[in-house]
């Protein structure tokens, strides 16, 4: 019908109207036929039908003002539809990859997984007689989808757990070992049967390392002492012996070794200077004995830090570990900092929720920069050489439980919300990647912002896994600084960054560049000028979903999955556009 009347306009404006219609309607026999002969035979004949018809139907009808309006109208409507892109703003971006900055420590992309809900047992450990495909009671396809992120080191047995965990119930034969209470997360029963050697089994399939939570609460130097030495301890001593008849005759190698966790609360509840005194005995007695980690590859130790904006107890413990001597040290500081939007008590859901949710997350999720950038300032007071680690090793959107779990489980749902949020914490640890050299998203599987879901046979991979992919070039890459604009939206008095974006130089020399674009309605225009490397075309994967809440679920797992992406790299100026609420890893080829 809209066809057929724009043939009343004049001469002008029927040639405008034929013009904009072809461009933006998708009606489409006239855009298809437009290309051929047949067009001008149907539009002509439709036209002359429809001016008789008119006529004769209605002999005052006013052809120019009625054609004027249905225009006006159908201007209207086109510029509704085509809103998103004549929105689409530009981002200027400039790199200079002969510009270095430290080195993006791949233990920024660490994971945690605690004996909590289903993060261990059916997440991870479904036992040797399980009908899931398994390896020695170890799932196969987490394991599989684990390997592809190149998992750098796995933070276990917590968190909270930690300060209950007692190594020994957890060794030995299966049927040995006692049935305890998980009292921190449920009250449930914990069989005790996913304990060090399969932690250790776990850590080797999937090819990372540990990084171990020592009980300082409600354990003693001994026990943690003895620990280390079952898993580390070369010359035959008896838990030598204990773990070679265990089936482990080669010592463990132990990345990372966490002296407590949250002293300040579920740790304890120490004041700083008790902790300080917990914490030269821990680091002095508690030792790693494989000969391998002596001279190289030494065993970080990491103290406890806040959970908290405060620097106090970071003041108190930079202080303390500037005048240590030989008998005690430390080798990083560990914060706590999740992104809780609406606070305590948890009340944001992780499905069904609106952009409104999405910018108050993403608005909390930035002030991540503000919370390590005051703690560096009192690290930097104490320690100007940065020897001393930040290592956020728990971070990530924390939201309500989902409606019917167990709400101790912290089981949540994952969107494309999860991934910005993933992106924009990853992009500010890379940022201050000079003191930051650790960090453990919380938590792997089915616990908080999960990498993984499972339900007995089923398992999905969520939108948050797909960014930890996307950024594995980033691992262990030379910061490449970005200046850029961040510009701002505005939503409902909320005003967001529009663009983050990040570069690195990988080991072979390649850039890679990340943009995120956060604005849920509109593209970004992307002009990148690159310097110091000559560049013709750049390739990779985006991350974007229809929806803010978008999520992948059992029954359709790939609604939020990377798509490939290219770009032009014409005279050292890459040029793209990227999609609303999405994520974009490029290498510069
Ligand atoms: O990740 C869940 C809990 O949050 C951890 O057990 C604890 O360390 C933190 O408070």
């Amino acid at each position: 019908m809209f066809q057929c009347c724009w043939g009343y306009i004049d001469e002008i404006d029927y040639n405008q109207a034929i013009y904009f219609s072809c461009r933006i309607l998708p009606l489409t026999s006239i855009v298809k036929s437009s290309r051929n002969k047949i067009f001008s035979t149907r539009f002509n004949l439709t036209f002359g039908i429809c001016r008789v018809l008119f006529r004769f139907i209605y002999p005052g009808f006013k052809e120019k003002l009625v054609m004027r309006k249905l225009l006006s109208g159908l201007s209207f409507m086109a510029a509704i539809l085509l809103m998103p892109l004549l929105n689409a703003q530009t981002a200027r971006l400039s790199i200079d990859a002969s510009k270095s900055g430290a080195k993006i420590d791949r233990n920024l992309f660490g994971q945690f997984a605690e004996n909590l809900g289903h993060g261990l047992y059916e997440g991870i450990w479904v036992g040797p007689d399980s009908p899931i495909p398994n390896t020695r009671g170890i799932r196969k396809d987490v394991v599989a989808a684990l390997r592809e992120l190149k998992v750098p080191n796995v933070r276990w047995p917590g968190g909270c757990f930690a300060d209950e965990y007692h190594w020994r119930k957890g060794v030995g034969p299966a049927a040995g070992r006692p049935a305890t209470l998980n009292s921190t997360w449920g009250g449930v029963i914990d069989t005790n049967a996913f304990g060090t050697d399969e932690f250790m089994d776990f850590i080797q399939q999937i090819g990372s390392q540990p990084y171990l939570a020592t009980n300082v609460a409600s354990g003693t130097p001994q026990e943690a002492a003895e620990w280390l030495e079952y898993m580390t301890a070369a010359a035959p001593t008896a838990l030598e012996k204990e773990r070679a008849a265990n089936g482990h005759p080669e010592p463990y190698k132990i990345g990372m070794m966490g002296i407590g966790n949250e002293s300040w609360s579920c740790g304890g509840d120490m004041t700083v200077d008790y902790y300080l005194s917990q914490l030269k005995i821990y680091s002095h007695f508690v030792r790693n004995m494989n000969p391998a980690q002596q001279e190289k590859n030494q065993m970080l130790k990491i103290a406890v830090g806040p959970g908290f904006p405060e620097t106090e107890w970071t003041e108190a413990v930079m202080k303390a570990w500037q005048h240590h001597d030989w008998s005690w040290n430390f080798d990083g500081l560990s914060v706590h900092w999740y992104t809780t939007p609406g606070g305590w008590p948890l009340s944001e859901p992780s499905t069904n929720f609106g952009v409104n949710d999405y910018d108050k997350t993403l608005k909390s999720t930035l002030f991540m920069d503000d919370f390590l950038r005051k703690q560096e300032e009192v690290m930097d007071r104490y320690d100007p050489q940065k020897k001393v680690a930040l290592v956020v090793d728990e971070w990530g959107g924390w939201y309500a439980a989902l409606p019917g779990t167990n709400k101790d489980f912290l089981l949540q749902q994952n969107s494309l919300r999860d991934a910005i949020l993933a992106s924009l914490n990853l992009n500010i640890f890379a940022r201050h990647a000079d003191r930051v050299r650790g960090a453990n998203i919380a938590q792997m599987i089915n616990v908080i912002q999960s990498m993984i879901l499972t339900d007995k046979e089923k398992m999905v991979v969520t939108p948050t896994y797909y960014v930890f992919k996307m950024y594995v070039p980033f691992q262990d890459a030379t910061f490449i600084p970005v200046d850029f604009d961040p510009g701002s939206y505005h939503h409902d008095g909320i005003t967001l960054p529009r663009v983050d974006a990040i570069a690195a130089k990988d080991a072979n020399g390649k850039l890679w560049l990340e943009i995120t674009n956060l604005d849920p309605e509109k593209p970004l225009s992307i002009d990148a000028e690159i310097a110091g490397l000559t560049a013709k075309a750049a390739k990779g994967e985006t991350l974007t979903a229809p929806a803010v809440d978008s999520i992948n679920t059992f029954a359709v797992p790939s609604a939020v999955v990377p798509k490939p992406i290219t770009a032009s790299v014409k005279d050292g100026k890459l040029t793209l556009t990227v999609e609303p609420k999405s994520v974009t890893v490029l290498s510069l080829e």
